[in-house]
């Protein structure tokens, strides 16, 4: 059995990508829960943190959502480094900094147990 990593109630996990979703910022809690420093983070793509259960077709729609210039929220799990997993919801939103430049954010806070439950259901139907 994988360990879960239960959040809590401050936990705020944020981070930020560039058009193509490489990591250009992460802040402690998401470092933190996580597992990595934040040098092993910035730069890379932000699969990085992706975990097997999560279905494609969620990320083709936070992708098709944010792409479009529209906020997404969705329950999500993610990987630890060590091994184990999380649940966040999370809310992503585009963003157009200085310069004009496209790039995403990424807000997540602890997910309840009755929004894991009902995510766990719908992405066994999903792949
Ligand atoms: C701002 C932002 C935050 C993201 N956060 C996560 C995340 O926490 N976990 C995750 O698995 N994918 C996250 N993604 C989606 C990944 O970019 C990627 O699409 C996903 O992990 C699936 O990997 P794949 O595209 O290589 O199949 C995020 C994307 C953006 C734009």
């Amino acid at each position: 059995m994988e360990r879960e990593y239960t959040l809590s109630e401050g936990d705020f996990l944020v981070s930020e990508t560039d058009e193509k979703g490489v990591i250009t910022f992460a802040n402690e809690d998401f470092c933190a829960i996580a597992g990595y420093k934040r040098e092993e983070l910035l730069g890379k793509n932000h699969n990085i943190v992706r975990h097997n259960d999560m279905p494609k077709a969620a990320f083709k729609d936070l992708w098709q959502t944010v792409q479009s210039g529209k906020v997404w929220t969705g329950i999500v799990k993610n990987a630890v480094k060590g091994g184990g997993f999380y649940w966040v919801f999370a809310t992503v939103y585009p963003m157009i900094s200085c310069g004009s430049k496209r790039g995403y954010m990424s807000c997540r806070r602890m997910a309840t147990r009755d929004e894991i439950k009902k995510a766990e259901e719908l992405y066994k139907t999903l792949n």
